[in-house]
């Protein structure tokens, strides 16, 4: 079980009075890891892979722990299959930019994801006439929305890629990812999945995903500010072209000629955020000592008692499926007040923490939700029972005072 008390004296920042709700966007960071960062930065701070004195060889190893912690982490077979990113929409794009597309083949996407796992996509169809069917749900919001079956009418023989997140930053409801991936292959087409909302929160496990790429943030789970990982399954590797070339990414290079190097690190050009990955590993082995199954348990209760709370206040609507379909997520608007005044009164009136906004999602938006924006509380392992009968209830104060 989780001792949220004990979880709670890791966060000081949680001293300073306030409810952090806004884990959706970038969760707080650990003691462990702040230590771990300025271990690196007291004791052995120099550039990795690039120097046979100590501190680069001990940089270099400590960076190298941290892949081979966060590829155990998703279950990836080897740590070589992890590239070590600045975000999740790093990843994305290298996979974006790094296949070799031809015309007249087809992406596959849909309707809720984020603008990173979208527009992306547009871009290699206007660069190399690639068509992108972007999946629209056959069921209501409130049903949990899509069916297996929505995306096995657009997935085809032409299809070469399928991007889809694994759970939805807006809604918190979790996509058929396993069955999506399935179709995938059926067809051969590669599936890539969008796991910056699912790695914080639940076990994600890249060989029963049977995912090919999975692209994720760490600074969503108490990893730094600038730190994310890309999974590429290794019979990819060769397929996908860096992003970036320089220093840190060849085998050799002559006056009129280059090579690439073998290893992962031609993915990460040029002197990585070597702190922010070594940070990256700590969060990994603070999330592993208090286990994810504990704190997907945990979420579970703040998620059901949010959605409950939230939608029995008159003129409150919470978009979504009920709980079971969804992990961590609560979006919502007040009737007559814009989603901002009502996030800014919650951290004016009560010091509770949320977004407000679009969410990067404007197609979910403007298709399905019909609003310019939501209010988002997003939970993570530290947050309490009472915090959530907080926010219900400074909701409710906000409607009977503003709406
Ligand atoms: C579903 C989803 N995908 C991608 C991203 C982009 O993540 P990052 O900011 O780490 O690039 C986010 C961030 O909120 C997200 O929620």
């Amino acid at each position: 079980m989780l001792d949220v008390g004990r979880v709670r004296q890791d966060f000081p920042i949680l001293r300073r009075g306030i409810i952090y709700l806004d884990n959706a966007a970038s969760s707080l960071t650990p003691e462990p890891v702040l230590e771990k960062m300025l271990e690196f930065y007291r004791e052995y701070r120099a550039n990795i892979a690039r120097g046979v004195h100590c501190l680069s060889q001990r940089a270099s190893e400590e960076y190298e722990s941290s892949r081979r912690k966060v590829a155990k982490f998703i279950n990836a077979s080897a740590p070589f299959e992890v590239v070590m990113t600045r975000n999740a929409t790093e990843g994305i794009n290298i996979i974006a930019n790094g296949l070799n597309w031809r015309r007249g083949e087809k992406i596959v996407t849909s309707l809720i994801e984020h603008h990173s796992n979208f527009i992306v996509w547009l871009r290699v169809r206007d660069r190399y006439g690639v068509d992108v069917d972007v999946v629209k749900p056959s069921k209501p919001l409130e049903d949990g929305l899509f069916e297996v079956s929505d995306f096995e009418k657009a997935i085809d023989d032409r299809t070469k890629l399928v991007a889809v997140t694994h759970i939805s930053n807006v809604l918190g409801l979790l996509m058929p990812v396993k069955e999506i991936a399935d179709i995938a292959h059926e067809h051969g087409a590669f599936f890539l999945v969008d796991g910056a909302q699912s790695v914080p929160h639940i076990r994600v496990d890249v060989q029963r995903l049977n995912c090919d790429f999975l692209a994720f943030s760490g600074h969503k789970m108490c990893a730094p500010t600038g730190s994310g990982a890309l999974y590429i399954r290794e019979e990819l590797l060769d397929e996908v072209k860096p992003l970036c070339i320089g220093g840190g990414t060849i085998a050799d290079v002559g006056l009129d000629f280059y090579e690439l190097s073998e290893n992962v690190s031609r993915f990460e050009a040029g002197t990585p955020a070597i702190a922010d990955v070594i940070g990256f590993g700590a969060a990994v082995d603070y999330l592993e000592r208090i286990g994810m199954e504990n704190i997907e348990r945990h979420e579970a209760k703040l998620t059901e008692r949010m959605y409950e709370g939230l939608r029995e206040i008159p003129k409150v609507e919470v978009y979504g499926p009920e709980p079971k379909y969804r992990v961590g997520i609560t979006s919502f608007n007040v009737e007559g007040l814009n989603h901002h005044d009502v996030a800014l009164a919650l951290d004016a009136l009560s010091r509770i923490i949320v977004r407000s906004g679009h969410h990067c999602a404007l197609p979910l938006m403007k298709e399905l939700i019909r609003r310019p924006g939501t209010v988002r509380a997003s939970t993570y392992l530290y947050n309490t029972l009472e915090e959530a009968e907080r926010l219900i209830s400074a909701v409710e104060e906000i409607t009977q005072k503003m709406a």
